[in-house]
């Protein structure tokens, strides 16, 4: 029997030893006591981990942490998430984070909000950590991970309430995974509650999708004086970059894109997100929209959205 000591389990299974201690208190590993030592055996550890390792080096820069935001419902925010994160996979390491208690996102990558017993609610909680509910979707070789959710992440600040440090949860949970990814993109809720809050908090940079209607851009508004409150803890957290989606060529598509561009000058993408049927296509077929339809307009225009990306 090869036994091994808890740091270099941590190292080859690719997560802290909090969560290999974790697995053995769980009984999901068996620990075997040497003395004062816990050790685990390599082969049993490579098991239970291998569909969650994450075969990337350690990346040395910080990531870039996304929020997709806009308190408004049905603006393209998943659509967004969902294809931003498959695209950027397809080159680096990514996590697709799962923030909305509709499991929208978890269900554009093919699994069953239902189904999944660990996700971001259970993290939140700080019954298991962030890694041990990452599920793998993406081909190799960087593979794109994802952290799910579903209705139960809607009940979570009931059962934390009381605690310190509630907008900062998330931020705290993402620490260990930091030196994996590139990108993580987050999925936010349709609404301003503390589970937007801790995305704004955790986050790098903000992408407000907005769909061509006047509430959007309303929504707009009200968004950015959330994101004044959340800079007294995330200070460096810069003006929300908007994203024009579903535009049409009708007059009032049309003429709210000319507006926002007009006022908003290098805070909205050059490129807009164009209404096409591929979308709900792709939703139907339970497939991200660039690998259902690499040649629809609207990928290629969240292609160009990246390029704009990478140019910061
Ligand atoms: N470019 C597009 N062309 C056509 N339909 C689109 C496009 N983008 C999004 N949609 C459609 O609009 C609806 C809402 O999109 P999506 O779920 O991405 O929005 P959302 O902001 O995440 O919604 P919610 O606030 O409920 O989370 C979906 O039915 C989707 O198919
Ligand atoms: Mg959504």
């Amino acid at each position: 029997m090869n036994l091994i000591g808890l740091q270099d389990a941590a190292q080859i299974a690719g997560v802290s030893t909090t969560t290999i201690r974790n697995y053995i208190r769980d009984q999901r590993l068996k620990g075997y006591q040497k003395g004062n030592r816990l050790l685990v055996e390599r082969e049993e550890l490579i098991s239970v981990f291998s569909p969650k390792l994450i075969s990337v080096s350690l990346n040395p820069e910080k990531p870039r942490i996304i929020a997709i935001a806009n308190q408004k419902g049905g603006v393209g925010k998943t659509t967004t998430a969902v294809a931003l994160t498959t695209l950027l996979a397809q080159e680096c390491p990514v996590l697709a984070l799962d923030c909305d208690p509709q499991g929208n996102m978890t269900q554009a990558f093919g699994f069953d909000p239902d189904d999944q017993e660990q996700t971001l609610y259970n993290v939140l909680l700080d019954e298991v950590s962030i890694e041990q509910t990452l599920l793998r979707v993406g081909p190799p070789p960087n593979y794109l991970w994802l952290a799910p959710s579903n209705l139960d992440l809607a009940d979570i600040w009931r059962r934390v309430a009381g605690r310190v440090g509630l907008e900062s949860l998330l931020k705290t949970a993402l620490t260990p995974l930091l030196a994996r990814f590139k990108y993580i993109i987050m999925d936010c809720p349709p609404s301003l509650d503390l589970t937007t809050i801790n995305c704004l908090v955790a986050a790098s940079e903000v992408i407000v999708p907005v769909d061509m209607s006047i509430f959007s851009v309303r929504g707009m508004i009200k968004l950015q004086a959330t994101m004044q409150e959340v800079r007294k803890v995330n200070p460096d957290l810069p003006p929300p970059k908007i994203l024009a989606c579903r535009t049409e060529h009708t007059t009032v598509s049309v003429s709210i894109e000319a507006g926002l561009r007009e006022r908003l000058g290098n805070n909205i993408f050059s490129v807009a997100i164009p209404k096409t049927k591929d979308v709900q296509a792709s939703q139907f077929s339970k497939q991200p929209l660039p690998l259902h339809s690499p040649r629809s307009k609207a990928t290629q225009a969240y292609q160009s959205v990246i390029e704009e990306i990478r140019r910061g």
